[in-house]
Formats: C-alpha cells, sequence, structure tokens
C-alpha cells in the first residue's frame, strides 16, 4: 500500500507545492470549502482520528469543544517535536509540506480560525525557512489570505521558532511562549478550546494528526477507518531508534505488532537478542521483550493495557547488554533538565531521583536508596500540573518493576547470585549524554 503520510517515500518532492498539486493536492481543502464547517467536523469525528502527538484524543471531538463565537480564532500547530527517539513530524515538515499546510488550513476552516501558528522547534530553524516558502506558494495560489477558494472565509498563517524547551510543547506551556511569556503550563481550566492563544478559542494539534487530515476529506471516513483498527484506526509513522538494525521513520497501519514492527526494521542490531522496549520515548513506561510484549497490537489500548503508552510511537529498542540503571538514569537526567521548576513535586523530584539514581550508578549508594527512589517517585504521581511530572517518574518505576535485581546488584556488589552488568560505553546515545 502507498504512504499516506510518509508521501515523499513514494514520490520525490511532492512536498512542493509544484509537485503537491500534481498528486491530488488541496483537493481535500476543495472538498472542506463546499461543506459547512460543522459538516467538516463531522468527517473527522466520524473518521475516528485520534491525535498522535501522545494522548491519542479524539481530533474531531477537539475541533467540536470550540464555541461558536465572533472574534479571532486560533489553530497552533505543535511541530515542537522534542520527545527523545521522536522524528516524525521533522519528516512530515521537510518532505511532505504541504500536506501538513492543507491539513492545518481544513482545520482552520472547520473552527473557523482567523489565523495559524506553527510552533516549530527552534533547532529545526533551515525546516521553519522551508516552510515559510512553501507557505507563500500556498499563499500565491489563493489558499491563504483574503476570501480562501473565492469563499468567505480568510485566515493568515505564521511560523513560530521554539527555543529548544521540552516543555514548550506541552500545549499551554506552548500558547504561553507564543505570546512572548516564559514556557510554562497554564492552569486548566479553561482549556484552549475555550481561552486559548490570547485568551481566544484555540486547537491546538500535533503536526502528524494535521497531515491526516487531507485523505480523509479526499477519500471519507468509512476509508480511514477501514485502515488499521476499529479503536485505533488510520495510518501511524514509528520511528524506530536505539539497537535496531536500520532505524528511520515506518509507516504501518496501527494494529501490526511491536514483531512485525521490529522485523520490518531489520531486528536487533548486530542479531542481539532484545532486553526491553520504550514504546513512546523516554516518556512511556519501559516493557520487557517477552512474546507476550512482541505479540501485542500497537494502537492505544492494547499498549495501555500493558501498562505503557503508545504515545508518539517513537519505539527506541534496547538490547541484551543494556545496563537497566544505565538507562534509567540518563532519561532522569533529562526530566530533571526539561522540568520548567512550576510545581514542587516535579522541580524537587526529579532533581531527588537524579541525585539518588547518580549515587546508585557510582556504587555510592544503600539498598534504602533504591527503596527511596521507588517512594520518591511514587510520591511525584498525579500531582503536578503537567504530564512531565508523571513521565519522570516511569523510567524509574517502570525499570523497577522489570529489573529490580539490576539496582540491588548495584548497591551489593558482592552478592554473586545477583552481579552488576559490567560497565560498557554508552550503548545508545541518549539526551544528557
Ligand atoms: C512535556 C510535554 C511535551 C510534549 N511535547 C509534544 C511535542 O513535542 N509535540 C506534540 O505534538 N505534542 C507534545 N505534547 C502533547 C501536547 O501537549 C498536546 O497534547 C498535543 O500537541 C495535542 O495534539 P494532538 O491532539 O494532535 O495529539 C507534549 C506534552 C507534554 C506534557
Ligand atoms: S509538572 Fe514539571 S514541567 Fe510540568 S508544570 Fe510542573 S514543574 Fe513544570
Amino acid at each position: 500500500m502507498p504512504n499516506i503520510i510518509l508521501r515523499d517515500q513514494d514520490i520525490p518532492g511532492i512536498g512542493t507545492y509544484e509537485v503537491y498539486v500534481q498528486h491530488g493536492g488541496y483537493e481535500g481543502l476543495r472538498k472542506a470549502l463546499s461543506l459547512s464547517p460543522k459538516e467538516v467536523i463531522a468527517i473527522v469525528k466520524e473518521s475516528n482520528l485520534r491525535g498522535r502527538g501522545g494522548a491519542g484524543f479524539s481530533t474531531g471531538m477537539k475541533w467540536s469543544f470550540v464555541p461558536d463565537v465572533d472574534g479571532p480564532k486560533y489553530v497552533v500547530v505543535n511541530a515542537d517535536e522534542s520527545e527523545p527517539g521522536t522524528f516524525k513530524d521533522r519528516q512530515i515538515l521537510e518532505k511532505n509540506t504541504q500536506q501538513l499546510i492543507e491539513g492545518a488550513l481544513i482545520c482552520a476552516y472547520a473552527i473557523q480560525a482567523t489565523a495559524i501558528y506553527i510552533y516549530v522547534r527552534g533547532e529545526f530553524w533551515d525546516i521553519g525557512f522551508q516552510l515559510e516558502r512553501e507557505i507563500e506558494k500556498a499563499r500565491a495560489a489563493g489558499w491563504i489570505g483574503q476570501h480562501i477558494g473565492g469563499s468567505n472565509w480568510s485566515c493568515e498563517v505564521y511560523v513560530h521558532w521554539g527555543a529548544g524547551a521540552y516543555i514548550c510543547g506541552e500545549e499551554s506551556a506552548m500558547l504561553n511562549s507564543i505570546e512572548g511569556k516564559l514556557g510554562q503550563p497554564r492552569v486548566r481550566p479553561p482549556f484552549p478550546a475555550v481561552s486559548g492563544l490570547y485568551g481566544r478559542p484555540t486547537v491546538i494539534n500535533n503536526v502528524e494528526t494535521l497531515a491526516n487530515v487531507p485523505p480523509i476529506l479526499v477519500n471519507g471516513a468509512a476509508w480511514y477507518k477501514s485502515i488499521g483498527t476499529e479503536k485505533s484506526p488510520g495510518p501511524k509513522i514509528f520511528c524506530m531508534s536505539g539497537h535496531i538494525a536500520k532505524p528511520g521513520n515506518y509507516e504501518l497501519p496501527l494494529g501490526k505488532t511491536f514483531r512485525e514492527l521490529i522485523e520490518r526494521a531489520g531486528g536487533v542490531r548486530d542479531g542481539k537478542r532484545l532486553k526491553a522496549i520504550l514504546p513512546s520515548g523516554a516518556s512511556g513506561p519501559l516493557l520487557p521483550g517477552t512474546d507476550k510484549v512482541l505479540d501485542t497490537p500497537l494502537t492505544y489500548e492494547d499498549v495501555a493495557a500493558l501498562g505503557s503508552t503508545l504515545g508518539s510511537a517513537s519505539v527506541i529498542i534496547l538490547d541484551e547488554d543494556t545496563d537497566m540503571v544505565w538507562a534509567a538514569y540518563k532519561m532522569i537526567k533529562f526530566f530533571r533538565h526539561e522540568s520548567c521548576g512550576k510545581c514542587t513535586p516535579c522541580r524537587e523530584g526529579t532533581y531527588w531521583l537524579e541525585q539518588r539514581l547518580k549515587a546508585i550508578y557510582e556504587r555510592k549508594a544503600t539498598r534504602a536508596d533504591v527503596e527511596l527512589i521507588e517512594s520518591v517517585a511514587k510520591q511525584m504521581q498525579g500531582k503536578s500540573l503537567c504530564a512531565l511530572g508523571d513521565f519522570a517518574t516511569s523510567p524509574v518505576l517502570s525499570a523497577l518493576k522489570y529489573w529490580r535485581d539490576e539496582f540491588y546488584a548495584y548497591v551489593e556488589p558482592a552478592k554473586p547470585a545477583a552481579k552488576a552488568p559490567a560497565r560498557k560505553a554508552a550503548p545508545v546515545a541518549m539526551a544528557g549524554d
């Protein structure tokens, strides 16, 4: 089956306006403009497209929460992509640029937005300039600006560069950042659909989510639901990294198993055995490489049933030689660095987790420290303003759940039954290295 999102793999140059329109580009927006905004929302709702930014929330439902009021309304495209191991939005922004712009415009029409802000990760500065060039081509063709496609609806598109903070990928911190304020999450309610950017109704969607919208408008909700599973329909991009033979982005229908995905990416590197999987970068709990996990379908609900999350599907593979104490320590280091410091449990918790994990890793700790990190992580859960506070507990609690002996081996090295794994050079480059 040809790719629906990673179309650049089948059609070189599809990201440019010229090639995009030769292959059906802007037919989705044309169709949307022939319908009422409510009808467009109904189609997207019916397709059961779920947000690809992490939470998997129904996109059509999110759009329907926007009140029908006069005055400015906004669409914010989340192109901050900072989760360790996630690089799918980057490929869409770079190689299927126009499909993203068209998807954002369809969303804007559906909620009658007056402007779209594309918040691009600061490190993607060159991609941001390319995006601006493609925006100008779409404007020249009449798809951006006044009376779009001859309709009564007008909308502007702006690119806004971030400054390299992971927390600005969190939607309310992103709104503050665009407004020129400190990039820290807001207290909710009010939710962005009612009071978002500049206090106006706002929809925030991920790049991949919006790239799914034009084909849904062109082919219909029933076609979309024929791909994937009933509760998790559509194609999904899986970012494969870590100890995998062929790292990269893979587009598959949701519902394929971890085993099929790993095989597609050439298997574990150097023929080694699989030890663990991070299904959603550093944010989701680690899973052991058992047959039960390998045979689990890659859907939002099936991965949740295993006690983890599909998230943005940044799948990091860890082979048999991976030291899980090292892995947990590196991930905590990342979260301690990225915590915005607004809430005490997250700010202090990530600091203490890093300190004690460092002591364990340097063999300067006792068994009580292993119990302490577990207690600190449990006390952090559900007590913070945004999800980062919970994300930060995942590496510790899941590593302890499946590989507790490795932690004890670091603090009680004399025990022959539980020998600490030999230190190797860091097997996977991770944040904080
Ligand atoms: C700490 C943190 C970082 C996040 N980073 C991103 C990100 O880089 N990209 C993204 O699309 N969503 C990110 N999210 C999720 C967004 O808050 C939001 O849920 C998402 O953009 C909604 O889009 P969707 O409904 O299309 O998935 C992050 C959330 C948190 C808590
Ligand atoms: S949970 Fe952490 S990152 Fe999120 S608002 Fe609180 S301190 Fe900031």
